[in-house]
């Protein structure tokens, strides 16, 4: 039992206790439960009309489940906001959920660029850009993403804000690419990164949970950028370029 204040400890009794400092925080993220879910959408969740419908048209596909959560969307249209990027970057739109959440949420002098190899989705995702009158500012790129990601390199292309969310086994390389083509305290966010949280128990190892685990590694391990894994929705880092 501590006392209250720790100058009623002796000398010893506090070298004692900090050498044996157990380094897991006392205070750590909440667990969000189904009633902890639900609140947290009906507390802060505002979303638009259109991402409503995307939604819904999306639920009628079997892969719905890799659209972003409402929460997510809202969170990066939030940083959106506050960082106000002129150019921004994304891979693998989908049926555009993250597409627009970001798209709407940009400045009237910004513009968006994003990456989709399948036509069918993007159809869809084009769509909604429309409905939005977003489509002169936020073109769609049909194709392989890396094979887009590199000539936009080679032409000098330079972005804000990138938000990546497309096939686990190239994450690594799109946040290569992202990166070396990032301006200063530029952003980059990508999805998935707890993905379902097998990263963190030992009885995954299926190529996937590996791609994401090497992703997570290699970014804690560089530091030309500011790094905070956010658990929400499938878990989100958000990174920022230094200097
Ligand atoms: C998880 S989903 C994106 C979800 C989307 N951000 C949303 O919120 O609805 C991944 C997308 O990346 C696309 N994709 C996968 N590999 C790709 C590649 N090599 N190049 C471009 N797009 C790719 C898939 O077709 C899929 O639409």
């Amino acid at each position: 039992m501590l006392p209250e204040l720790p100058e009623n400890l002796s000398v010893q009794e506090k070298a004692d206790l900090l050498e044996n400092f157990n380094q897991e925080p006392v205070n750590r993220t909440v667990s969000v439960d189904d009633d902890v879910y639900r609140y947290l959408l009906k507390a802060s969740v505002k979303e638009h009309s259109i991402l409503k419908d995307i939604r819904a048209e999306t639920s009628l596909y079997h892969m719905a489940r890799m659209q972003i959560s409402p929460e997510t969307g809202q969170l990066l249209s939030l940083l959106v906001k506050m960082q106000n990027p002129k150019r921004i970057l994304e891979v693998g739109v989908f049926t555009g959920y993250s597409t627009l959440s970001i798209g709407m949420a940009m400045s009237e002098n910004a513009s968006m660029l994003a990456l989709e190899k399948k036509p069918m989705w993007l159809d869809i995702a084009n769509t909604y850009i429309e409905k939005a009158g977003l489509s002169a500012r936020l073109e769609t790129r049909l194709g392989d993403a890396k094979v887009n990601m590199e000539s936009l390199m080679q032409a000098g292309e330079m972005f804000d804000f990138v938000f990546i969310d497309a096939d686990k086994a190239n994450q690594l390389a799109y946040y290569q690419l992202a990166k070396s083509m990032l301006s200063t305290n530029g952003c980059i966010a990508i999805d998935n990164t707890l993905w379902w949280g097998n990263v963190a128990k030992d009885e995954f190892d299926d190529k996937n949970t590996q791609y994401v685990r090497q992703l997570n590694d290699f970014i804690m391990q560089d530091d030309e950028v500011d790094v905070s894994l956010i658990p929400i929705g499938d878990g989100l880092s958000l990174i920022r370029k230094i200097g």
